[in-house]
């Protein structure tokens, strides 16, 4: 079966983002963060930058719902930065962050101590999947979407990047993703919400654009 990361194998790809972050070797102190501040830094501020942009723009009904208290899931973490804006935005929830770096992870619970991170392979059922800036790594996003649709009892939410070069290495983006990636249905979720944005990162962080995507299964329209 052909990888679902092009000409990488899974083990490739950990093995490269665990390289990436590995400069904190086997014990991440507090002076070890210190002084390798910089290095994580773009990092950190990238997905946080991402995380609350999109909590910005997610319709006012789904925020009163999510408060209500769903389930949370962070699907390709990174350090987490994400998963902990979600966790203080969202207090009465329950978030968790998944990813298959335990470097990242590593670093993510230093960091964040109070949030959850996990490394196994999404089998658990959650109300709620964000998944940002990670489709576009793979040699086929919609069949991931379809993958995470699986587990998703409510609403899927996806930052991806629009457009762009495709460049056949891990370092870039495996898919150029257009409006014509994603259909309007899948799998018995529709699409409530897209919305076309620069990002309020800086330049040299993300200066491109970003579509965000919001599925809710159908099943549940109405149900908030
Ligand atoms: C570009 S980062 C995105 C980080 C963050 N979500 C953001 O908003 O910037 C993509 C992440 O997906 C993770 N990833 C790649 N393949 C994965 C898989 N099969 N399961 C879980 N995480 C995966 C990588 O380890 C990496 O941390």
């Amino acid at each position: 079966m052909k990888s679902i990361y092009g000409n990488w194998t899974e083990e490739e790809v950990t093995k490269y983002i665990d390289d990436w972050f590995d400069i904190f070797s086997d014990d991440i102190t507090e002076s070890v963060l210190a002084e390798r501040e910089e290095h994580i830094d773009g990092t950190l501020a990238q997905i946080d930058g991402f995380a609350d942009g999109v909590i910005k723009f997610i319709p006012k009904h789904m925020i009163d719902d999510i408060n209500k208290g769903l389930s949370i899931l962070d699907w390709g973490c990174s350090l987490g930065a994400g998963t902990h804006l979600l966790q203080q935005k969202f207090p009465n929830s329950k978030v968790t962050g998944l990813d298959i770096s335990e470097v990242s992870l590593k670093i993510g619970r230093k960091l964040f101590p109070e949030c959850e991170f996990v490394s196994e392979k999404l089998n658990n059922p959650y109300d709620v999947i964000y998944c940002s800036n990670c489709l576009e790594h793979f040699v086929d996003p919609l069949a991931m979407v379809k993958e995470h649709l699986k587990f998703t009892n409510k609403y899927y939410i996806m930052l991806v990047p629009f457009g762009g070069k495709i460049v056949n290495k891990i370092a870039d983006h495996l898919s150029c993703i257009t409006l014509n990636t994603f259909p309007q249905k899948i799998d018995g979720f529709n699409c409530i919400y897209q919305i076309y944005m620069r990002f309020p990162v800086e330049a040299k962080i993300w200066n491109g654009f970003q579509m965000l995507f919001i599925y809710q299964k159908i099943e549940t329209e109405g149900k908030q």
